[in-house]
């Protein structure tokens, strides 16, 4: 025989060396959830090893993120009091906008994404602004370029918006020029499908919506091609990263992301990915650590330059034993 396969994978040295896809910490986001109110630091129910912090414990978390060598976080918040006009996301004092302010003073060598939605402070869950049952994309504009705007007066590196209005990533960019803040990118949740797997993250945030679903909204996971019109649309609206989520379930989607765009492309392996492999672990079924390396691989391995991970930590420090990497 004069082609082995085999002697390729002879030793680890060898098969290191060959490896066709390198992972690195730097490409880490974790996300991280703060509360209104003082002293919290609570596991969600839904998402064992997961926390809601107040903003005076934020620190904990950032320091565990460091110590990992995790370098950035996505910001989501959990206001006390939500209303119809959602106007805990933009108030100066709101709980991300003071937790953006804390986080930017206590470690300033870290990277900040907020996500820029209304489903958290809207009384109705949606993720806009309601017109009777239905959420009304063009009001929803002002409001999500308000709340983005007044994330960046606070702080954030990056805004992340994943409402999924027609036209928000224009509306963000014109209000961040405006105000002087023409450097600040912008990831759009561009390609982000109607999806069960976000459902740990909305007990998380206590986020579900009042009645109906995202659906008018978030992508039907049936289709492509129409993420890659969502991909085009914000482009040229000046989005700065794309982002695909849910994860696992959408790779073939990074796969043509990349194709059809030159941005750089994230991948947001949500909740209910995180749920499953822990139920899954917790029952001795499958071995979280062998798992968790190579879901996360399956994603760079896809082409993702950027991956956002509520398993992060343990990511990092899976890459330091040289488990991946
Ligand atoms: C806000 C938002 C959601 C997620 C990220 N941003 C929930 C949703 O769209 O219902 C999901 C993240 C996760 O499941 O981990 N719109």
């Amino acid at each position: 025989m004069i082609k082995r396969p085999r002697r390729l994978r002879g030793s680890e040295n060898l098969r290191k060396m060959v490896r066709e896809t390198r992972v690195d910490k730097a490409s880490l986001i974790y996300p991280i959830f703060v509360k209104d109110g003082s002293g919290i630091k609570e596991e969600i129910p839904s998402m064992e090893g997961q926390y809601r912090y107040s903003v005076d414990r934020l620190s904990y978390a950032l320091e565990e993120i460091r110590e990992a060598g995790v370098r950035a976080v996505m910001l989501f918040g959990i206001p006390e009091h939500k209303d119809e006009q959602a106007s805990q996301a933009y108030a100066a004092d709101g709980v991300i906008q003071r937790a953006l302010r804390e986080a930017k003073r206590t470690f300033p060598e870290l990277y900040y994404i907020t996500d820029v939605c209304l489903c958290e402070y809207t009384s109705h869950g949606h993720c806009g602004m309601l017109c009777g049952q239905e959420v009304d994309n063009d009001p929803t504009l002002r409001v999500l370029a308000k709340t983005a705007l007044s994330h960046v007066q606070a702080g954030a590196d990056m805004v992340a918006p994943s409402d999924m209005m027609d036209g928000r990533v224009a509306a963000i960019r014109q209000i961040l020029d405006e105000n002087q803040f023409t450097g600040t990118p912008i990831m759009s949740y561009a390609v982000k499908y109607a999806s069960g797997f976000y459902a740990p993250f909305r007990d998380a945030a206590d986020s579900a919506p009042a009645f109906g679903n995202r659906r008018s909204y978030q992508m039907d996971y049936h289709n492509s091609r129409e993420g890659i019109k969502e991909v085009l649309l914000d482009e040229e609206e000046g989005a700065d990263i794309i982002m695909v989520k849910p994860a696992l379930s959408y790779l073939d989607m990074v796969v043509k992301v990349k194709e059809a765009t030159n941005l750089p492309v994230a991948a947001y392996s949500v909740s209910g990915e995180y749920a499953m492999i822990k139920a899954a672990a917790g029952k001795g079924w499958i071995d979280e650590r062998s798992i968790v390396c190579e879901t996360a691989v399956a994603a760079f391995r896809a082409g993702v330059h950027s991956y956002l991970t509520y398993y992060a930590k343990e990511l990092a420090g899976y890459m330091d034993e040289g488990l991946i990497g």
